[in-house]
């Protein structure tokens, strides 16, 4: 028996081609593996009504982690027109499955890490080393909206903020909540994640990206954790930013920040900015790591237009299988693959479409197991 179970989710798209991508290169490095293919996806949201079935459910819960591809998603009334016909009367509502398996799983933690490998053409600069922390379940994701509004809700909000009053004669159908929810459990995991992470691989600033002179309450709630948890790791200094300012400092000096940490939405919106500086979407990868079980993945979507035809750049798919390594405690294997990686973007011979070249995903894959050592 193999010593690692891997739940295999290619999904949509460009997902496939990637995936193809990722078997090769782990082959090469002779893993010590078992890929289960588990469906996922907007295929089965139209067939079957479910984006994420039941029985991949089962086999994630029977493996060691996940590997994933990427999904196609569509908004509301489209998700309804395509599905089967005999399920369209029935109510189903489309969920985004990896924001499924990160709420099921508690995969609390995203890890981005965004390095500027040297010889990339696409790099803003090639001195940026950035590795930015989000909190994968709560925060403004958490999935509790109101639409159309409940009076029970307004009434509530109304009796605790008189300024709710202004929205008095809004009819319901014409007003929509998200709610923002932070948890000091919650804070408190991803910030500590962050500076374990910072430590143990020297980085010597931990920067907490909030608003709290606005989200006095939820911001306020992950201030507080952060200097507390700051505290348990004196050799590490905590910066506390606005998002608003962060993002323009990212801009200017992205150069000066190490490890960033910030709830779900900011997180979002940091890291891919962060991904854009080193690269874009075809170097942009990420774990939803939790206590017990993690799935790693591309940032990218299913990129339609390139599915099926080897174009699109695996370096992100790669780095997600390096990420992997990482958490299996296969360093080794993660060592040869990241220096491989870095190798075939310095030498620039072998270049995918958004790195300016014509080489396939295939070729890039290929290049990357002939600089194995
Ligand atoms: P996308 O990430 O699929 O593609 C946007 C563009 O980025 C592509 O047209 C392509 O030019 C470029 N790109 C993406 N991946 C690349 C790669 N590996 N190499 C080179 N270039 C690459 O985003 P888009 O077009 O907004 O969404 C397409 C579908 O993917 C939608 O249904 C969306 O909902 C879904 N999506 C899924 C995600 C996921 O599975 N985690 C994340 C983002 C979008
Ligand atoms: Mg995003």
């Amino acid at each position: 028996m193999a010593k690692y179970r891997i739940a295999w989710m290619p999904g949509d798209g460009i997902g496939l081609d990637v995936m193809q991508a990722a078997r090769l290169v782990l082959d090469a490095l002779e893993l010590d593996g078992e890929y289960i293919p588990a469906d996922i996806g907007w295929e089965f949201w139209c067939r079957e009504g479910n984006p994420l079935p039941d029985r991949t459910m089962r086999i994630l819960e029977e493996s060691s982690c996940g590997l994933f591809g990427a999904i196609t998603s569509k908004p509301k009334d489209e998700a309804i027109e395509e599905l089967a016909p005999d399920l369209r009367s029935q109510g189903l509502v489309y969920r985004s499955p990896i924001v499924s398996l990160r709420q099921r799983f508690d995969l609390y933690c995203n890890l981005r890490p965004c390095r500027a490998y040297p010889g990339n053409p696409l790099n803003y600069r090639d001195d940026i080393d950035l590795v930015v922390f989000r909190e994968n379940t709560e925060g403004l994701y958490s999935g509790v909206e109101f639409y159309p509004l409940p009076d029970a809700v307004r009434k509530a909000m109304r009796e605790h903020n008189p300024a709710m009053a202004r929205f008095d004669n809004v009819p319901a159908a014409e007003i929509a909540i998200s709610l923002r929810v932070i948890t000091e459990k919650g804070a408190t995991r991803i910030l500590r994640k962050a500076f374990e992470y910072a430590r143990d691989h020297s980085y010597r600033s931990v920067t907490l990206v909030e608003k709290p002179n606005v989200l006095r309450e939820t911001s306020g709630i992950m201030t507080r954790v952060a200097r507390a948890v700051a505290k348990e790791f004196p050799e590490i200094s905590l910066w506390e930013t606005n998002i608003d300012a962060q993002m323009m400092w990212l801009v200017k000096n992205p150069q000066d920040y190490g490890v960033l940490v910030t709830s779900n939405m900011f997180g979002d919106i940091v890291s891919d900015l962060a991904a854009q500086l080193v690269g874009g979407l075809g170097f942009a990868s990420s774990g939803n790591i939790g206590d017990a079980f993690a799935v790693f993945e591309p940032t990218h979507g299913s990129a339609p237009k390139y599915a099926g035809q080897l174009k699109v750049n695996p370096i992100a798919m790669l780095l997600a299988v390096r990420l992997m390594l990482d958490w299996l405690g296969e360093e080794e294997l993660s060592t040869v693959l990241e220096q491989a990686l870095a190798g075939v973007i310095a030498s620039g011979e072998v270049r995918t479409y958004d790195m300016g070249g014509t080489s396939s995903t295939i070729d890039m894959a290929q290049a990357v197991i002939r600089a194995f050592p």
